[in-house]
């Protein structure tokens, strides 16, 4: 049973945080997984837990840095060897950078930065769109911030290349509607994982949850996200209850990025 029955979903940035949460969202909807992270060792852990808990999903684990071209060609390969289609694709992987003031930020990281939100993103959609088109069916699911939609201090390469994942999914929803590729992005805002949590250590080192704490003020819920809330708005986007959703940029942020001002 389930929304994403019998469905092969990629899932890039599978092995932590928003990846792993929606896999587990996805498997417990039925799908077959195709999960794929830099971090191979995380990645077989991830894969236990989803096997042990949904023992009937079939997954495949590739391991790809998603900033690497050819490494892109390959796991969208090996997704269609071993599933015959690829009817979902959660465009996740990405990273925050460091924070430091725009004109001091590290040339080296802003490339890094670069590489993995915005080139990684593309490569993803370059090779998975043709596999979609030829079956004349797709849902996408590339991963933006509220950094996408707003500026956050001291974050430059990850605002901007959040931005360009938006302006992607536009064009993509443009270009391939008309085959039946489906591409919206989520912009989550604060959700609980451990790149959020290694950001709180870099506002207050001593105390990373009083800077969650005081995070969690300015938003409308007073919390923060949890991951699998963003699971399964993703596993709606990914299934055939989205049916005209297209190009669109949906915050997951408690309402947040209404505010201008405390709430
Ligand atoms: N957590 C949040 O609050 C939040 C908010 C807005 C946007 N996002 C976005 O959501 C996505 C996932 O973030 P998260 O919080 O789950 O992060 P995370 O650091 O907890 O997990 C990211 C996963 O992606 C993998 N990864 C990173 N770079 C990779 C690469 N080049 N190739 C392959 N795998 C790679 C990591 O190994 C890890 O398993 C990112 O694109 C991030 O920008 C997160």
């Amino acid at each position: 049973m389930g929304r994403l029955k019998d469905k092969a979903i990629v899932i890039t940035g599978a092995a932590m945080g928003l990846g792993y949460a929606a896999a587990l969202e996805a498997a417990k909807n039925g799908a077959k997984l195709s999960l794929v992270d830099y971090n191979g060792e995380s990645l077989e852990k991830a894969k236990a837990v989803i096997q042990e808990q949904y023992p009937d999903t079939k997954i495949i684990t590739l391991v790809a840095d998603v900033s690497d071209e050819a490494a892109v060609k390959k796991y969208v390969d090996e997704t269609v060897k071993a599933f015959g289609t690829i009817d979902g694709f959660y465009n996740n992987a990405g990273i925050e950078g460091r924070q430091a003031p725009l004109i001091e930020y590290d040339l080296e990281v802003f490339k890094k930065v670069v590489d993995i939100n915005l080139m990684g993103v593309y490569y993803g959609l370059r090779y998975v769109i043709p596999v979609m088109q030829q079956q004349g069916y797709g849902r996408i699911v590339n991963v933006a911030s509220v950094g996408g939609i707003r500026g956050v201090m001291n974050q430059t390469p990850y605002v901007a290349t959040k931005h360009a994942v938006a302006g992607i999914t536009k064009n993509a929803s443009l270009e391939y509607g008309r085959y039946g590729i489906l591409t919206n992005a989520i912009a989550p805002g604060a959700i609980l994982t451990p790149m959020v949590a290694e950001a709180f250590k870099q506002v207050n080192p001593a105390d990373p949850k009083k800077a969650e704490a005081e995070y969690a003020q300015a938003n409308p819920t007073k919390r923060l996200g949890l991951p699998e809330e963003v699971g399964k708005l993703v596993v709606f986007l990914l299934s055939d209850d989205c049916s005209y959703v297209n190009g669109q940029t949906i915050a997951i942020d408690g309402g947040q990025s209404n505010s201008y001002g405390n709430v």
